[in-house]
């Protein structure tokens, strides 16, 4: 069977490949960066708790969610949310909702991609020892200020000043190219390729540091770090900050609230297995951040550090961590086992496989709206999202140390993650109804989810959510708009800085403008009824 538009029959190649990309999708920056970093800044043992509780109670009900939506709106030919909300909601508003679907993953793929290309350079820079000689962890950050073109005046500069602008254009070109080749020519081939190194690198790196002798002067071991991570302390759950930290995290690593596993989910059938499918990504993807994730950075930090040294880099810049006491640890590694630019090689080339595989996921949902409601080619669409990425990410590298990429890390990155999930909820369960729901999730499906997340995903995840986003809005979303502080810190932001931080925002909500216009010019072109809904095709795009 074929339907008349172009972007409508695609399906994943393989089962290992759906898994493999799926895992992609989840496994990220936010695994090896975000979260050593986030559990050594927030006391390590009580974060813990409220991590594994924001698990269980939303991202794991989200995972689920996400998968039946994107599957029930690849009935319609949908892998996007506008056209996913539409399915289920027929009210006029559903398509306009899904607005957030679009702007969320564009902002968010545009910033993650120049963080992505840092890896990328430093897996470079490890290669050739380029830093090497900067032993301190002054020296080092140093040196990475002066990769960002941060370098205070008087300091000393490592790099040509169009070095980011370089690594940062091609590697978008490289996202591109991928997402151009399409669902199982591009991004499932990557996965099949990339997630088996990243594996092996991490597990690699893992061991080292977790062997390291204690240093002289310092006395910590990495077991010691494992434990400042990993033993449950009770003291600080008292403070919202660490719930409303936790949160954030497990929306980010397990790409929820993005759009993106949706869009995955939309290419399968009604005879897959969503609900073991769901649980099986969300179980790498922890794996991947709470072991792996959990045994380099932060017991390597330790060993060398000591724990109050490890918390105080990790209480400094967001990037400190990854990208100047890593390799500040790898050349003190030198000096008695000499590959420490080989570890240096595999922990970026780690970060970078786990980047890519993630930011690829970001532009499926809009590469899918345009295609399947405008008819576009894969190609046109693809290289069309690169321009404008190029034009907007040139502003992020240009204008990092303005605090543009805090801004819409907060506002797409954070909160916009939070407001899919609100979003997405009340039309899934409450609007669908939480029986269609679980009967939709189960379509196919081998294996029976536990009843009583029926119930959490009806009632729970929602209050949860729902609390979540007064939280923010009062403590942080509020505060941050009448700057009283600013999204990067808890000053507000400086007469220089502010001319950038408002066309940080303008972008934002141009974007939102524009899209909400796009998406009404797609149904009155489509001549699409909202009250009737979509016509659902026979058979699931991958049973073409
Ligand atoms: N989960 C990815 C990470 O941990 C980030 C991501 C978010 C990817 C949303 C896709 C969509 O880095």
């Amino acid at each position: 069977m074929s339907t008349s538009n172009s972007g409508s029959n695609e399906a994943w190649g393989s089962r290992i490949g759906l898994i493999l990309a799926m895992a992609g999708n989840a496994v990220g920056l936010g695994n090896f960066l975000r979260f050593p970093r986030q559990a050594a800044a927030n006391g390590g043992g009580s974060y813990m708790i409220a991590y594994f509780i924001a698990l269980l109670l939303l991202g794991i009900p989200l995972m689920w969610i996400e998968w039946g939506v994107g599957r029930n709106g690849g009935r319609y030919r949908k892998g996007h949310l506008p056209g996913m909300f539409a399915a289920i909601w027929k009210h006029p508003l559903a398509k306009y909702c899904g607005v957030v679907g679009m702007v969320v993953p564009l902002g968010v793929m545009i910033y993650y991609t120049y963080i992505e290309s840092w890896t990328l350079a430093f897996a470079i820079f490890s290669a050739t020892k380029d830093y090497w000689g900067q032993t301190t962890q002054e020296g080092m950050i140093g040196y990475l200020r002066s990769f960002q073109g941060l370098t205070p005046e008087g300091g000393t500069t490592y790099h040509a000043s169009w070095t980011p602008y370089a690594f940062f254009t091609f590697t978008l070109a490289v996202n591109i190219y991928i997402l151009s080749r399409g669902i199982s020519g591009g991004i499932e081939k990557l996965a099949k390729i990339g997630m088996p190194i990243l594996f092996i690198f991490a597990i690699i790196l893992a061991g080292v540091v977790l062997t390291l002798p204690p240093q002289e002067g310092i006395g910590a071991t990495p077991l010691q770090g494992l434990e400042f991570i990993y033993k449950p302390d009770l003291s600080r759950l008292g403070e919202p900050g660490i719930w409303l930290a936790a949160a954030g995290q497990i929306f980010f690593t397990l790409s929820v609230g993005m759009g993106s596993l949706q869009a995955y989910a939309s290419y399968l059938s009604t005879k897959d297995d969503i609900a073991l499918n769901g649980i099986a990504t969300a179980s790498t993807n922890e794996t991947a951040e709470v072991v792996l994730g959990g045994s380099i950075a932060i017991p390597a930090a330790v060993t060398f550090f000591g724990v109050a040294g490890a918390m105080q880099i990790a209480q400094g810049g967001s990037f400190d961590l990854g990208f100047a006491t890593m390799p500040v640890v790898f050349q003190q590694i030198d000096k008695t086992l000499p590959i420490g630019n080989l570890l240096g090689v595999m922990w970026f080339g780690l970060l970078f496989f786990a980047g890519i595989t993630s930011s690829v996921a970001m532009l499926t949902p809009i590469t899918a709206f345009f295609r399947e409601e405008f008819g576009f080619k894969r190609e046109t669409v693809a290289w069309s999202l690169g321009g404008l990425a190029l034009a907007i990410g040139m502003m992020h590298v240009t204008w990092l140390g303005h605090g543009f990429l805090d801004e819409w890390d907060y506002w797409v990155g954070t909160f916009g993650l939070v407001l899919v999930a609100v979003l997405e909820t009340v039309v899934f369960i409450w609007i669908f109804k939480p029986d269609n729901a679980w009967k939709s999730i189960h379509m196919g499906a081998d294996i029976n989810i536990p009843k009583i997340f029926k119930f959490i995903m009806t009632y729970v995840t929602p209050l949860y959510l729902f609390i979540i986003l007064t939280w923010w809005g009062k403590d942080e979303a509020i505060p941050i708009l009448l700057n009283q502080r600013s999204a990067g810190s808890s000053n507000p932001v400086s007469d220089i800085d502010m001319p950038y931080i408002t066309i940080s925002r303008g972008i934002l909500v141009a974007f939102v403008i524009v899209f909400l216009f796009i998406i009404r010019t797609a149904w009155k072109r489509n001549g699409y009824d909202d009250r009737k809904g979509f016509v659902e095709l026979p058979t699931n795009r991958a049973e073409v």
